[in-house]
């Protein structure tokens, strides 16, 4: 099968097509057709050879992905077999053909595009997760999130305001604000401009009840000073590459929090609160109150420059790859 195969780490990193041998489903895992793969943030990092883990080269890169389940290995539920899924491959999605264990797989609603569901997995399940489980995000309260334009960013405003939360999106352009705007947010702030946090104050008349916080760095301690009394300050990345310390006394003084967010390891730690979050997931979908849909779709050629798109700071939204390697 052809499959994309990272021969080096860099900025750009080298990737050319290779054909390779299909994997082989294990125990509890799907063998899925790829249909699109979602990119993010962590892509750039890990192919950029910045992640703490390295894979040894060459490796097929590709996280999420949506598909059709070809086969389940041992013990797996054959009645999978037919279905379509977006997965979490963790590596080897920008492939004809991958595997991912079953427990990482949820089944594509009816009438979801392949592209749509290949931008919905990650982001919106690390947004859910954050706000509701980490955050106790509640209606009317207002929540910040930084990186707004960013792929956790672009969801967590979504969900926001499904929860009915007030959404200040924070992000570095106006054409990244934009975005945010046509996203849903209600209040947007440029955080280029170094009064941002008075602009905000002024703008929201007080502190934020939640900050969600992918980007790290300088802004993580200005936001969490915007924080209101009892807020919770979610901390889900450092896409600036920086991971900030916040004084102690903070905290203390506000009465807040500062919460840890890690989908990937409440999924593969405690996969019972993880369908659990799932059928949230769904059912919030499937009410029509979530409007995931891919920033733009891609071939596969046009990888190495989406993931430098991310590490620029040009990308908005989630972008999508369609998995056709005739057409790359
Ligand atoms: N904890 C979890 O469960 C979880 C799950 C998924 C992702 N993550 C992590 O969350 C972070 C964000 O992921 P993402 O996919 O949303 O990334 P993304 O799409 O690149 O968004 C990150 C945002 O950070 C801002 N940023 C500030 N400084 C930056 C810099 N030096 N380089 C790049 N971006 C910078 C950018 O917005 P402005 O230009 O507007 O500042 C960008 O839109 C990553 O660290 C990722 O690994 C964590």
């Amino acid at each position: 099968m052809k499959a994309l195969h990272c021969l080096s780490y860099g900025e750009p990193p080298e990737l050319t097509v290779a054909d390779i041998d299909e994997p082989l489903p294990g125990p509890g895992e799907a063998l899925i057709a790829v249909e699109a793969v979602g990119l993010g943030g962590f892509d750039a990092v890990l192919l950029g050879g910045r992640y703490q883990e390295r894979p040894s080269l060459p490796f097929v890169p590709g996280r999420e992905l949506t598909g059709r389940v070809l086969a389940v290995g041992e013990g797996g539920d054959p009645a999978m077999v037919g279905a379509r899924v977006a997965a979490i491959a963790f590596r080897g999605a920008l492939a004809e053909r991958t595997v991912a264990h079953l427990s990482h797989c949820l089944t594509v609603p009816a009438g979801m595009e392949a592209a749509v569901a290949a931008s919905f997995l990650t982001s919106y399940a690390t947004g859910l997760y954050a706000l509701e489980d980490c955050g106790r995000l509640a209606a009317g309260e207002t929540v910040l999130v930084l990186g707004g334009a960013g792929t956790v960013g672009a969801a967590a405003i979504d969900l926001a305001k499904a929860m009915g939360a007030r959404v200040v999106a924070a992000a570095s352009s106006p054409e990244k604000l934009e975005f945010c705007r046509a996203r849903g947010a209600d209040v947007l702030v440029d955080y280029a401009d170094p009064n941002w946090r008075k602009e905000l104050a002024g703008r929201i008349g007080g502190g934020v009840d939640v900050v969600l916080d992918p980007v790290g760095g300088a802004l993580s301690e200005a936001a969490f000073r915007s924080l209101a009394p009892r807020g919770r300050h979610l901390v889900v990345g450092f896409a600036s590459g920086e991971i900030p310390r916040i004084p102690l006394n903070l905290p203390l003084l506000k009465r807040a929090s500062i919460v840890g967010v890690d989908w990937g390891g409440f999924m593969q730690k405690e996969p019972d609160g993880n369908r659990d979050l799932m059928r949230r997931l769904g059912g919030l979908y499937d009410s029509g109150a979530l409007h995931p849909e891919p920033s733009s779709v891609h071939p596969v050629g046009a990888v190495a420059d989406l993931l430098m798109g991310f590490l620029e700071r040009r990308s908005v939204g989630k972008p999508v790859v369609r998995v056709e390697f005739g057409a790359s």
